[in-house]
């Protein structure tokens, strides 16, 4: 099905792969124009429909036009928009040359269809073989000849979306500064749109916000050297009556986790420019005479099936071509954290005794938290120097600790955070240069720490070394990798100053250098990634670490919201959520412990308390929802899943998501009520996606009024009962009476025909 044609008579290009379709065309002296981007089109196309030439006032022609008053640049839509000729509208390139020029005006050059997915140097990237994915590599040249930017979009079969990134390759004799370089830009020729993005705080990632598409720019971005909690790199274009279910839409995204910035621009012609790419911000990059740079990769997903269709392309993305490595697809264990349960204080004796009681209950992997290194018993010190083993805590070290906890059956896992340094460590006081910062400013502190300077390769390999030293020295199984904070000062002294503008990229790049190497050389060792939460659950960090914290906010009420948003680009498997204890860490609520359960369970499952301390009964509910995760964890990690009722719509009080095993025989449907209301309806909780003749019965029914130890004892079960797939869908089921807050009904259902 794939394929790329250009017809060199009209000079058009078509690459489609039976999902979608790209079309674009050479205008005049080789304008690059963007006419068709959505469904797939059946060859022959007319070319003649997509876009006429049209006199615009206000729009300027290029010199010499054969046609000076219909064309413009400000009025073609294109594919990568120069800058300072004729457009006004958002640049995808700008440069500045030797010669004090700044004008770019890109035109054709050449094209080659690749087999082979060409590889993006040091930076992650969707993976694709020569039999499921094709390329198309076009060059264009700027017209004083200093500089040649090749774009490649790639379709990979199956998947309703296209790749983009391009390079750029100084071909002229003397440096030039490049102060914007996007990996997307596409031209839509309408402007019927609402805007959907991602929006959040610490603690509060990914909550979902929709607005109409306004004349002007709209922009959402990142300064902050990673993707932050505030934005996520991600933008929808939805028609307006787009839903869960229906609806025509595109999706952008970044396999990138550093600065970046999308900008929509509605023009006054009613046209639609979408550009996504490293933040121009605070960046420049200086190219030497044959130097070339590569833009990060971007995801440009088209659903015709509402947001739930464009989640799939996303989430079949990610497992099939993104994430790697024999964890890929490995089943996740139940992990127990130490941090919550005791912050910086514990010690071997009261982490055993932690690990027993979990272990005893059903958990599979321990994890030692912050707290085990130099000095730690707070966060004002000790970043970096991961080869001092507080001993007065850990006396026979990590190795002594790790044995003990593989004695009892389990894994043990460890938490770093190798991209930051205390101002009170040993590493800092000898190498108070690997700090990132700038000549006359004193460095700003933000958890007490400073940034590393990840674009220095010295500091890369120190890295590299300390880090591979902490994993050889003990039988470590998992590793969750934090980052906790935001860049600020950039720069370093290991770059001359016609350099500095690179240093936010450079550090993100290095993060990339040093994941790579690290997992590389750790193969069989579970990486999660973890950025004060979800500071960096991106689609770049996905590509070295298969999971990640979703927040640091681990209170149901709260995670239904940033699990909901978080599952627009993301699958379950990719995100971490623990149970834990009450009142709340993050916000001191008090909810049901099977609610926590249920909302923990739709991701990578653990929890985050000390399960030693709970009162016996809790224990066995918590041995119970252990054993239940288990049995249905094949579906909840490797199933397709759902969204079916949005926290951020409606009343904003309810919330339900399925999982659908691979093969469509089981399904586990998740419903939750924020608060309780008085003389509240009935809810029907209407199935989706299912086969309608199929039968299937309830297996299990947990509701939050019935611990999960004693689900078989509840009066309105609905155990053995049978429905068919179109009951499910049209009727539903009737979720419980709700007569408390934090309400939770799940229903596991399996195939019986
Ligand atoms: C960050 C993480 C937490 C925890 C602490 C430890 O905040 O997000 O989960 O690991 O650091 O200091």
């Amino acid at each position: 099905m794939l394929n790329v044609t250009f017809d060199s008579a009209l000079r058009v290009f078509h690459l489609t792969n039976g999902a979608v379709s790209y079309v674009m065309r050479l205008y005049h002296e080789g304008y690059l124009a963007h006419l068709y981007y959505g469904k797939a089109l059946p060859e022959p196309l007319n070319v003649e429909s997509f876009f006429y030439e049209t006199e615009r006032e206000g729009a300027p022609q290029p010199h010499g036009h054969e046609f000076p008053r219909l064309f413009s640049l400000d009025t073609l839509p294109q594919e990568y928009p120069g800058v300072n000729a004729g457009d006004f509208r958002l640049p995808a390139l700008e440069a500045a040359f030797d010669n004090g020029s700044r004008c770019v005006d890109l035109r054709y050059v050449s094209h080659r269809v690749l087999k082979d997915k060409p590889a993006l140097t040091g930076l992650p990237a969707v993976f694709a073989g020569d039999r499921d994915s094709l390329t198309l590599e076009i060059t264009l040249k700027e017209v004083a000849g200093e500089l040649e930017v090749r774009l490649y979009y790639t379709l990979i079969e199956g998947l309703s979306l296209i790749l983009r990134h391009s390079e750029i390759r100084n071909t002229g004799s003397k440096p030039l500064y490049l102060n914007n370089a996007a990996s997307l830009s596409v031209d839509f020729l309408e402007a019927d749109f609402d805007i959907l993005s991602l929006y959040g705080a610490h603690a509060n990632e990914r909550n979902v916000e929709r607005q109409p598409l306004k004349h002007g720019i709209e922009e959402i971005s990142s300064t902050r050297g990673a993707t932050s909690h505030q934005h996520q790199n991600f933008v929808a274009l939805l028609r307006h009556d787009v839903t869960e279910f229906s609806g025509e839409l595109y999706a952008a995204t970044l396999v990138w986790s550093g600065n970046f910035k999308a900008a929509i621009e509605r023009s006054s012609f009613d046209n639609t420019r979408l550009t996504l790419g490293i933040n121009d911000k605070g960046f420049n990059w200086y190219l030497e005479p044959s130097e070339c740079f590569t833009t990060p990769e971007a995801v440009l997903v088209y659903s015709d099936t509402g947001l739930n269709g464009m989640s799939q392309t996303f989430h079949t993305l990610v497992r099939e071509h993104l994430t790697r490595g024999q964890w890929s697809h490995a089943l996740r264990p139940v992990l127990v954290n130490s941090w919550e349960a005791a912050y910086f204080n514990f010690n071997e004796e009261s982490i055993v005794r932690f690990a027993k009681d979990a272990v005893n209950l059903g958990a599979e992997l321990i994890v030692l938290d912050d707290g085990w290194f130099g000095k730690r018993d707070s966060d004002t010190c000790s970043l970096g120097d991961w080869d001092r083993i507080d001993t007065r805590k850990l006396p026979s070290g990590l190795k002594g600790l790790a044995d003990k906890i593989h004695a009892l059956g389990a894994k043990f896992g460890l938490w770093v955070e190798p991209e930051m340094v205390s101002p009170d460590s040993e590493l800092f006081r000898a190498h108070p240069d690997w700090a990132l910062g700038v000549q006359g400013h004193s460095r700003s502190q933000q958890r007490n720490q400073y940034v590393l300077d990840l674009s220095n390769p010295e500091v890369r390999d120190y890295i590299v070394r300390v880090i591979s030293a902490v994993l050889s020295s003990a039988p470590i199984d998992y590793v969750k990798w934090d980052m906790n904070r935001n860049l600020s000062e950039v720069g370093s002294p290991a770059f001359p100053a016609c350099r500095q503008g690179e240093i936010a990229t450079r550090y993100t790049l290095g993060v990339y250098d040093i994941m790579e190497r690290i997992t590389g050389a750790f193969p069989h060792i579970l990486f999660e990634s973890c950025a004060g939460g979800g500071r960096r659950f991106d689609l770049g960090l996905l590509y070295y670490m298969p999971q990640v914290w979703t927040s640091d906010n681990t209170d149901a009420l709260c995670r239904q919201r940033i699990q909901y948003g978080t599952s627009l680009i993301f699958p379950p498997q990719t995100m971490g959520a623990h149970v834990s204890a009450c009142p709340n860490h993050q916000v001191g609520r008090v909810t049901p412990l099977i609610t926590r359960f249920i909302c923990a369970a739709s991701g990578t499952f653990g929890y985050e308390m000390d399960l030693g301390r709970l009162s016996p009964e809790d224990k066995e509910e918590v041995r119970a929802q252990i054993a239940l995760y288990k049995e249905l964890r094949e579906t909840l990690q490797r199933g397709a899943f759902y969204r079916l009722i949005s926290p951020f719509e409606g009343t904003r009080n309810e919330t339900a998501w399925m999982h659908i095993s691979e093969d469509g025989a089981e399904l586990i449907t998740m419903y939750f009520k924020m608060q309780a209301e008085p003389a509240a309806r009935l809810r029907r909780v209407r199935f989706k996606y299912l086969e309608p003749q199929a039968r299937y019965e309830v297996v299990s029914h947990l509701h939050s009024s019935t611990p999960v130890h004693n689900i078989y004892l509840k009066e309105h079960n609905l155990k053995g009962q049978v429905f068919s797939g179109a009951q499910l869908m049209s009727a539903g089921i009737t979720a419980d009476r709700i007569d408390a807050d934090a309400a939770s009904c799940m229903w596991v259902l399996r195939r019986v025909d």
